[in-house]
């Protein structure tokens, strides 16, 4: 549940080399993500994305739901409610655990504290903890709920509290029997969902790597208890780091960091994250936990409902154990963005370059006139996005220069472009421009739509 302090290692790798102001600014110029509420002064730890965040978001959530679901035999997807039964979170450990009024952990002075210390009242003056601002005194620790919370119904009182959730995981434990009779899955299968959660962050920030209001990608992976879920964690690891791979991340940026025993979660026997590199840190981007049968006993045990499964071939009834891999969109979307930028020199000018893998591209074609004075030119280029379109996101742009235009699609990572020329009027042919190796090649007309999709599959595949 912790964010990893950051690590200041001699020998640790360069970050990409977009600086955080380089992501920002190019976000906010170029409709990528935008601070909440801006013409009210914004609101804290909340971004909202625009036209090309939001393709990039959903093609990032996309290729984890290929992967984690369209791809598996064993696993299967849910979409729970944000609100769920209050009981949910009391019996979760989030009502009691999920839980610091300070970031205790993050004040000078108070560097390698253990999970005891941070519970500890009489921390503040054992340690000499003063104000980190002026140096004044500090009251001890107090607890504070990281859940949001809300009324359900006309009356609001104590008996209509329910939570905004903090992370989706419950919603596929209390589903867990609907949605192993339903679906007849066998053990070992899993659950995923992505969806909202909210969480009242002390020290959010770093952009859109600590929002209050994110969105996770989770998967739960039940399995019989014992060995079996060290061997699906094992299992997992190297699957979840590789998924990034697949979709470009460097993997020099990318290592493993396993929680001591005093860092881990409430409900975690193990947990291990993976790490990126970004440019304040390496910092956690996804965490693969064992949570044993935490999660199902205590919803069992509270519910006063039977959350066995039957194992027919052994004749055992038994509570699974859990393997969950806890991923957030956002702050994997800001991966992607931070480790696709790149700029290099081109005849002599700077081009900034979106190196996105085509699948996460926001558009995948962008079609350009060469000569916009020409209305057959602009006509044949306007019929081909909308033919494109129906199979991919294609954009028409017809606002500068064809260079600009070409610079404009790199800065934003779309893959190719197609140029409409006067020449293509009479041999009914267009050229294809390559963003990374900036090649062009002269296709007809009828078959640039199948060359697109196609490229696109082949990208996906290999
Ligand atoms: N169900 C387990 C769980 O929620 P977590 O490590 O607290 O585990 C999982 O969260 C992932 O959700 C994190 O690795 C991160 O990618 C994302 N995440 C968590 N808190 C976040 C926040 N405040 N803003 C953005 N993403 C967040």
């Amino acid at each position: 549940m912790t964010d990893t302090p950051t690590v200041t290692d001699p020998n640790d790798v360069a970050p990409a080399v977009a600086s955080l102001e380089t992501i920002v600014s190019l976000s906010k110029r170029r409709g990528f993500v935008f601070p909440s509420s801006e013409i009210y002064g914004g609101i804290n730890a909340v971004w909202d994305y625009g036209p090309l965040g939001v393709e990039l978001k959903n093609n990032v959530k996309r290729a984890w739901w290929r992967a984690m679901v369209q791809e598996r035999e064993d696993i299967v997807g849910l979409d729970a409610g944000i609100l769920m039964h209050p009981q949910v979170w009391v019996t979760s450990g989030h009502v009691g655990s999920f839980s610091r009024r300070y970031r205790l952990d993050e004040l000078p002075g108070a560097e390698g504290l253990t999970a005891t210390d941070l519970l500890d009242p009489g921390v503040v003056e054992r340690l000499g903890l003063t104000c980190p601002n002026d140096g004044g005194p500090l009251s001890p620790p107090r607890r504070f709920n990281l859940m949001f919370q809300t009324y359900m119904g006309p009356v609001q009182d104590d008996a209509s509290i329910v939570y905004f959730r903090p992370e989706t995981a419950q919603g596929s434990y209390v589903n867990f029997k609907n949605v192993q009779q339903s679906s007849r899955k066998k053990i070992p299968f899993g659950i995923a969902q992505i969806g909202k959660s909210f969480r009242n962050e002390i020290s959010p920030g770093n952009f859109v790597f600590r929002m209050r209001e994110f969105e996770q990608m989770e998967m739960q992976y039940f399995v019989r208890p014992g060995d079996a879920a060290t061997a699906a964690f094992d299992e997992w690891l190297p699957k979840r780091k590789a998924w990034y791979e697949r979709y470009g991340v460097t993997p020099s940026r990318l290592r493993f960091r396993e929680h001591a025993a005093d860092e881990l979660a409430h409900y975690a026997k193990k947990a291990i994250d993976v790490e990126y590199r970004f440019p304040f840190g390496w910092k956690e981007l996804e965490g693969v936990h064992n949570r044993g049968d935490f999660d199902l006993s205590s919803h069992q045990k509270a519910s006063g409902e039977n959350l066995e499964y039957f194992d027919q071939a052994a004749d055992e009834h038994f509570i699974p154990w859990v393997v969950e891999t806890a991923a957030g969109a956002d702050r994997a979307a800001f991966t992607f963005l931070i480790d696709a930028y790149r700029e290099e020199e081109v005849r002599g000018e700077t081009r900034a370059v979106l190196g996105f893998h085509p699948d996460l591209a926001p558009y995948k074609v962008a079609v350009l006139p060469l000569l916009k004075k020409r209305p057959e030119i602009v006509e044949i280029c306007h019929a081909l996005r909308a033919d494109l379109a129906t199979d991919v996101m294609a954009v028409y742009d017809d606002t500068a220069a064809i260079g600009k235009l070409y610079r404009r699609q790199d800065e934003i990572g779309t893959p190719w472009c197609i140029t409409v020329d006067v020449d293509s009027l009479d041999d009914r042919a267009v050229t294809v421009r390559d963003r990374d190796a900036m090649t062009q090649e002269r296709v007809p007309l009828e078959g640039v739509k199948r060359l697109i999709v196609d490229r696109l599959a082949a990208s996906r595949a290999g």
